[in-house]
């Protein structure tokens, strides 16, 4: 069958921020310890970060990490985790029932994301702590020094200033399962009154404020406008997370997840616009989905009864094909919503459903995920500014969880420097090929060419990378796909794939 749509830069959504492609470090599981950071491996540089995970890093192409929770940054002690690291204490995480050793800390996750030239977003605890501990986090980072907390951070060796920029106030407040879990009001006067001492240490960071911690909330969207309600003024994004599994065989739902995700990003961007009529408010607030993956969370059950341990092997699932596919048109999703979404991170980096996996001891192998592939190209290409494709004609299909989507999910970027096209097509439907036709409208056609066609596909949906076969799963190339006389782009996506095309 035929899907068509059209590619013309009148269509323009939006800029396309890298921050989109952000990533995610929590203490949790093997993410920090044998994940980024590993001093006893063969690769490990002087501060003790694994070289080879660190190539893998920067191979994924995030511009941006998350740090350090999650729900561990609900009972963090940040000055548990600076100074001389034989003085640090070993202390129980309550979140993963996990033991903390607190050998990597503020200065060694910002060194870190220094030399790898990320930009950090801290998360500050509003669990179980608040406004007093916040803002002398962001006085130990920001102020260059002569205060007490920025002379310690010089007194730790790091004589010049981290320069934070992003900071998310708590995380996951809404979630019974948070400690220090909080009610809309109880958080939205926490979250202000924390803003605004953090805004008084350095008033150039900027700030965002927890949403929901999933569309599925009981609380959801009464959350939103009652936190905003007290937060409008001092925050500049409202966070949300969403994490998609495939349940009970439903293959077709679970291709579908981008559908659940654009009507949630809907949702979160009328409530917050509600609060900004209510207020005649000129700001609009933008989001941070600051939390999105694949998630089998039904694979691992009763996690949480675990015994304390240093560094357990948590959620750490394998990719498949399928999830890779899904993990391409999140992103499609996101880049839908760029003139809204100016944050997100993949949730997370690795080890923890992560896009990376690393294994310890001091040969330990690391590898990428299926899902790697579709996030790392379409963080290479998916540049400049973003056009919307209105699928004109195409085949649709039928999910019991979203009811009927079209089987074409697609984005377009284009570079307005270079005139360089990208185009992000998934093909939801599992049994049949899908012919993908773009009318180039308002575009010099005849100097486009298709530089070229990769796809994730596979004859084995559910094949996946493991450490005996790190490559089973790449993106292959595709030949065929065409720049007609008449200015069509014409390419065949294969069944269940996620395809990347382009043109210059
Ligand atoms: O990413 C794993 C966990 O998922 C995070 O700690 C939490 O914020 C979310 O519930």
């Amino acid at each position: 069958a035929d899907a068509r749509f059209t590619i013309d830069p009148d269509f323009a959504i939006g800029a396309v921020d890298p921050r989109l492609y952000g990533t995610f470090v929590e203490h949790m599981g093997r993410c920090v310890y044998t994940g980024i950071y590993q001093p006893d491996h063969k690769t490990a540089d002087a501060a003790g970060f694994r070289g080879d995970v660190a190539e893998l890093v920067r191979e994924l192409g995030t511009p941006l990490v998350r740090y350090p929770g999650g729900n561990f940054v609900s009972g963090y002690h940040w000055e548990d985790g600076v100074g001389p690291a034989a003085d640090r204490p070993r202390r129980l995480d309550l979140a993963w029932r996990s033991i903390e050793t607190n050998q990597v800390g503020t200065n060694e996750f910002l060194g870190w994301a220094r030399d790898m030239g990320l930009e950090p977003m801290m998360a500050v605890n509003l669990g179980t702590r608040g406004i007093d501990a916040a803002r002398a986090l962001v006085e130990y980072c920001n102020v260059p020094g002569g205060t007490a907390w920025s002379d310690l951070r010089i007194k730790h060796g790091v004589s010049e200033p981290h320069a934070v920029k992003l900071w998310c106030l708590g995380n996951e407040m809404d979630g019974p399962w948070q400690t220090g879990h909080k009610t809309a009001t109880e958080y939205g006067r926490l979250a202000a009154e924390t803003g605004k001492s953090m805004h008084q240490v350095d008033p150039s960071i900027e700030l965002v404020v927890c949403g929901s911690s999933n569309a599925e909330m009981p609380t959801f969207g009464s959350w939103e406008a009652e936190v905003l309600r007290h937060t409008y003024d001092e925050v500049d994004h409202l966070s949300l997370h969403a994490y998609y599994e495939e349940k009970g065989g439903d293959r077709a739902s679970f291709l579908a997840s981008g559908a659940h995700m654009d009507a949630y990003i809907a949702d979160v961007v009328a409530t917050a616009d509600h609060v900004r009529a209510v207020r005649r408010a000129r700001k609009r607030i933008t989001l941070s989905f600051d939390e999105w993956n694949v998630w089998y969370a039904d694979r691992f059950p009763g996690e949480r009864k675990l015994d304390m341990a240093e560094t357990p092997r948590l959620i750490e699932d394998t990719y498949s094909v399928t999830d890779a596919v899904v993990v391409g048109s999140l992103l499609i999703s996101l880049l839908r919503h760029a003139d809204r979404v100016a944050i997100a991170c993949l949730a997370q980096l690795v080890n923890v459903i992560g896009p990376i996996r690393s294994e310890p001891g001091p040969n330990g192998a690391s590898w990428r995920q299926a899902s790697f592939h579709p996030f790392a190209l379409t963080a290479r290409h998916a540049r400049g500014t973003v056009l919307r494709t209105e699928p004109s004609a195409g085949p649709r299909l039928d999910t019991a969880k979203y009811g009927e989507v079209d089987a074409l999910d697609s984005v377009v970027t284009w570079d307005e420097e270079t005139g360089a096209l990208t185009v992000l097509a998934v093909n939801r439907d599992q049994e049949h090929g899908l012919t993908l036709r773009a009318a180039l409208r308002g575009l010099p056609h005849d100097a486009y060419a298709v530089v070229e066609h990769l796809a994730i596909a596979d004859d084995d949906p559910d094949a996946a990378n493991t450490e005996a076969e790190p490559n089973r799963v790449v993106p292959r190339r595709i030949e065929g796909a065409q720049v007609t006389a008449d200015g069509e782009l014409e390419a065949a996506l294969p069944p269940l794939s996620w395809n990347l095309l382009r043109l210059a």
